[in-house]
């Protein structure tokens, strides 16, 4: 666990970190691209903190990939690459710097190590998990084998390395139907969410899926009721549910997709009013360039992403500590999975 004193001892005897209404006024372009969803006076608090980060990541020579459930100061003040899990599993694999910070959760920097395995990794808090994640080890991917004899296993990416390691292949949000499709087996098994595998069973009728029995603390909080009583109350509102929501939510739903379909989605609509189901970073990404977009309703917080804060980042490019280490050989075969999946992925979307 990180010690929260001494980090901010040891950054404050390098930088200066205080509030600084100078510093943000040089980085008003910067700010310019969340100025409708962070304050001034927060901004004076941020700006010390991405100039100190976007100095140290030059000398570095380190990239930041970050996922699009950061919060807005991450995603327009520091990251080089936005996106959902598959974009940035497949810009992982094209960084040439020699370091990638991973602003998401350690399964991502994970899958970065394994498909750029020269370069250094770092997770700016190791504690930054998923529930999913957790949720099944290597001996659930054989016990699932065992009951289902012959059946292939695609895995989420939401996943540890071991786990990734004993299936035949991976999937995220945005393929996990095509992948499942392209499965030569009338039984194929998913792990380890559960509502992602029953969303994807309804899109793929032809298969016999069967699954884990996971699910992601942030989007099984959500009910169709709350959807629909959402609806009534605010007439006109287009309802937009990630695909680790239950299939009902889904249901509920005017459109499901992985966080990069839902930006394209809004992005292509632009509803005069939008309700993300998701996590709350989300809607305050794509806040500022949606002006026309009012983004209403309640999100959950995922308190695993939320521990990603720029002074962490800064922390771990300072000291370069929170480096991702995957074994050689457990990495050997996790690659096969994941580049599996985006070798079909882009195949089938060529
Ligand atoms: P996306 O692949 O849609 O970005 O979802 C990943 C995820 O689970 C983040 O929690
Ligand atoms: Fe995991 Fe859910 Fe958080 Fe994504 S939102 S990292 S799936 S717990």
């Amino acid at each position: 666990m990180l010690d929260q004193l001494a980090l901010r001892a040891e950054l404050s005897d390098h930088y200066d970190l205080a509030p600084s209404t100078d510093i943000a006024a040089a980085t008003a372009d910067i700010y310019a691209r969340m100025d409708r969803v962070v304050t001034p006076p927060d901004w004076a608090i941020h700006a010390p903190y991405v100039a100190a980060i976007n100095t140290l990541k030059k000398e570095r020579n380190a990239v930041i990939l970050a996922h699009n459930y950061m919060t807005p100061e991450i995603y327009h003040g520091i990251a080089d690459v936005v996106g959902d899990s598959l974009q940035l599993a497949v810009e992982a694999t094209q960084v040439e710097g020699d370091v990638i910070v991973q602003c998401g959760v350690h399964f991502m920097a994970e899958t970065s190590k394994i498909l750029n395995s020269s370069k250094t990794v770092l997770i700016p808090d190791m504690a930054a998990g998923c529930s999913l994640a957790e949720s099944i080890t290597a001996e659930g991917i054989a016990e699932m084998r065992a009951k289902y004899p012959g059946a292939p296993v695609v895995t989420y990416v939401n996943t540890t390395a071991e786990v990734k390691a004993a299936s035949d292949i991976c999937c995220t949000s945005s393929n996990a139907a095509q992948i499942v499709r392209a499965m030569d087996s009338e039984t194929v098994i998913m792990t380890p969410d559960k509502y992602l595998a029953q969303n994807v069973a309804r899109q793929v009728p032809e298969k016999r899926i069967v699954w884990w029995d996971g699910s992601c603390i942030v989007h099984e909080q959500y009910t169709a009721r709350d959807l629909h009583e959402f609806r009534e109350w605010n007439p006109g509102t287009r309802i937009i549910a990630h695909p680790e929501c239950p299939p009902d939510v889904v249901d509920a739903a005017d459109f499901s997709g992985s966080t990069g379909g839902i930006i394209d989605y809004v992005t292509r609509e632009q509803p005069e009013k939008a309700m993300l189901v998701t996590e709350c970073s989300m809607a305050s990404n794509i806040a500022d360039a949606l002006p026309g977009v009012d983004f209403v309703g309640p999100c959950n917080m995922c308190p695993y992403m939320k521990k990603i804060t720029l002074e962490k980042v800064l922390w771990s490019l300072h000291t370069m500590q929170g480096a991702v280490e995957v074994d050689p050989a457990i990495a050997d075969r996790a690659r096969v999975a994941v580049q599996r999946m985006i070798d079909l992925s882009a195949r089938l979307n060529s």
